[in-house]
């Protein structure tokens, strides 16, 4: 169906009718996920444009005719959740670093939001081997990793958020524990990407509420930590300690975090590392009611007026990921 480029909304996938070279995008058929990226497309001119409803994640797109899946028939339920594309560019050694950064998190959105539709025990299970992909590219390849962090996408979906984080938590993870072998970050990877869970079981109109929450509206969203550890309990998914980063991602290092108010070492190590990249992708986020705020200045504001919620020395451990690597020849 073709729309009127002022009627674009975050979540449809929309084929652009330009050439490759005349639109800035990496490809011409892709998810909105971002309002820079409307933007973008009314700057450039086009006044049409197809959005194929079937493939699209927003509101809008509910009640709209479903397109039929090529080749056949295949149900949700089987689908798998990681698309072939994100494995592909993974492993596609001809992408420049930033281009397959770009697609990596394309796609990784894609799989975060047919897991967070649906958390079932197949589905989960499916995540995680997308996830241990990324990781594995994350722990092999500094320049990918550095490039997967400092690109925007910064909406407020908590798909987007759970791959933000995910992609954070594990670099932090790299950094913190690159000499040692005891810590096994591919089930850390997931309990990060993982983290918010829980949402899945709060109300939407909450989650999406376009301003701020009355009290009530946050005790029930501060639930979400307990939801998401009894999910993974029920469908027997991840490890001890990676559902800990699920139920103990909201707790500060003064005591001051909830559900339980634990302090320093009475929080599990993985989500002190959690709490970091979640603080610093809500911060960097946009909202209905509030810009988002730069890399520098999100940094600087959990320096200045944050600093006791963190252990101060993986802040400083997190704050140096975000330098290019050494001797980068950054394109
Ligand atoms: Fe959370
Ligand atoms: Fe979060």
């Amino acid at each position: 169906m073709n729309l009127p480029v002022e009627e674009l909304e975050i979540g449809m996938y929309v084929e652009i009718p330009l050439s490759w070279h005349e639109h800035p995008f990496l490809k011409n058929s892709f998810l909105i996920t971002s309002e820079e990226e409307i933007r973008k497309i009314k700057d450039s001119g086009i006044r049409h444009v197809k959005v194929d409803f079937g493939r699209s994640r927003c509101l809008a797109a509910v009640g709209k005719p479903p397109v039929e899946p090529e080749g056949g028939s295949n149900p949700a339920e089987e689908e798998d959740v990681v698309p072939p594309e994100l494995i592909s560019s993974i492993h596609d050694r001809t992408l420049a670093a930033e281009k397959r950064a770009h697609l990596v998190i394309e796609h990784s959105l894609v799989m975060m939001q047919g897991l967070l539709e649906k958390p079932s025990t197949l589905r989960i299970d499916q995540a995680k081997r997308g996830i241990s992909e990324i990781v594995n590219l994350i722990l092999r390849d500094d320049h990918a990793a550095y490039y997967l962090i400092n690109i925007n996408t910064h909406d407020f979906y908590t798909y987007t958020h759970s791959v933000n984080v995910g992609i954070l938590g594990v670099t932090l993870a790299k950094a913190i524990f690159q000499n040692t072998s005891t810590h096994d970050i591919h089930a850390l990877g997931v309990g990060f990407f993982l983290h918010d869970l829980g949402k899945v079981r709060v109300d939407q109109a909450i989650i999406n509420k376009p301003a701020k929450l009355t009290e009530e509206e946050m005790r029930e969203i501060r639930r979400h930590p307990a939801h998401g550890f009894k999910i993974l309990l029920e469908t027997r998914q991840l490890t001890e300690e990676s559902r800990l980063v699920v139920l103990q991602h909201h707790e500060r290092y003064d005591g001051s975090g909830y559900p339980r108010g634990l302090r320093k070492d009475e929080i599990h190590i993985y989500a002190r590392l959690c709490s970091l990249a979640d603080v610093y992708d809500a911060l960097t986020s946009e909202r209905p009611y509030k810009k988002s705020m730069t890399s520098f200045e999100a940094l600087k504001l959990m320096r200045e007026e944050m600093l006791f919620h963190f252990q101060t020395e993986l802040f400083e451990k997190f704050v140096l990921m975000f330098r290019a690597p050494n001797h980068a020849r950054l394109n």
